[in-house]
């Protein structure tokens, strides 16, 4: 099965993403961040693209809070489908797109780029050409924020990597989801995304994947990157 054909069947019937439209608590911390240090003044008009918005939760709280003009991008059918009904807003373009694919938006465009547990099932090829991608939209003084699955510390992680390889380096085959996932150590994310974006800040937490009734404890990167 496709990974977007696997996220197609999760959209419909969930077992693993949040029933609440309440704006991710991590991605939170980091518009805190953002706001406490004066990095961008959200207020201003800002642009924010997206990535893997789901259903779109995180866009519709950039949008009605701050007024940002947000282009929210999810290559399931079904996911747009859920944004367009639940979160729609005159601030907001859902769109269905693979964020593994050029965007369709002008150099230097975009103040903030949100990629909000959606990237981690890219190969090594299409992470390169969303790396790019994000590198050439974002403004000079743009930030990024990412929260991705990490490896340090996640014995769920090692295991699937083990029992499940996915191919590439540090990937495995989710075998409930049906997705081939890429967990990082701090160090390769460093170096994988700092060839294209500054690494300001990296804070790994303890998460929790739902599958059904059950709960896996997962370790997550939450990282602020600005562009160079
Ligand atoms: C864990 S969900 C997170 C959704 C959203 N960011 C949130 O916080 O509610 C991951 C999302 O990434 C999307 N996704 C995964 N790979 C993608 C790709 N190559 N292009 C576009 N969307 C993708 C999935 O369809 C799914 O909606």
């Amino acid at each position: 099965m496709s990974n977007r054909q696997a996220w197609d069947d999760e959209y419909k019937k969930p077992k693993l993403i949040t029933q609440s439209h309440k704006p991710q608590k991590d991605f939170l911390r980091f518009i805190k961040w953002v706001k406490r240090n004066k990095h961008l003044d959200l207020y201003s008009g800002i642009t924010v693209l997206d990535l893997g918005c789901g259903v779109g939760r995180n866009s519709f709280y950039m949008a009605d809070t701050y007024g940002a003009r947000v282009y929210g991008w999810d290559f399931s059918h079904d996911a747009i489908e859920k944004a367009c009904a639940i979160h729609r807003h005159t601030l907001i373009d859902f769109e269905e797109r693979n964020i593994s694919d050029p965007f369709p938006l002008p150099n230097a465009s975009v103040d903030l780029i949100l990629d909000v547990t959606s990237s981690n099932a890219l190969n090594d090829r299409e992470r390169e050409m969303y790396l790019r991608e994000c590198a050439r939209v974002l403004k000079h003084g743009g930030y990024m924020y990412v929260r991705t699955l990490a490896k340090e510390g996640d014995k769920n992680a090692q295991t699937m990597i083990k029992e499940f390889p996915g191919g590439e380096y540090d990937t495995y085959h989710h075998p409930q989801l049906d997705v081939i996932e890429r967990v990082f150590s701090g160090p390769d994310f460093k170096v994988l995304y700092g060839e294209y974006l500054d690494v300001v800040r990296m804070e790994r937490k303890t998460g929790y994947q739902r599958w059904g009734a059950q709960s896996y404890k997962r370790n997550y990167w939450n990282c602020y990157l600005k562009s160079k």
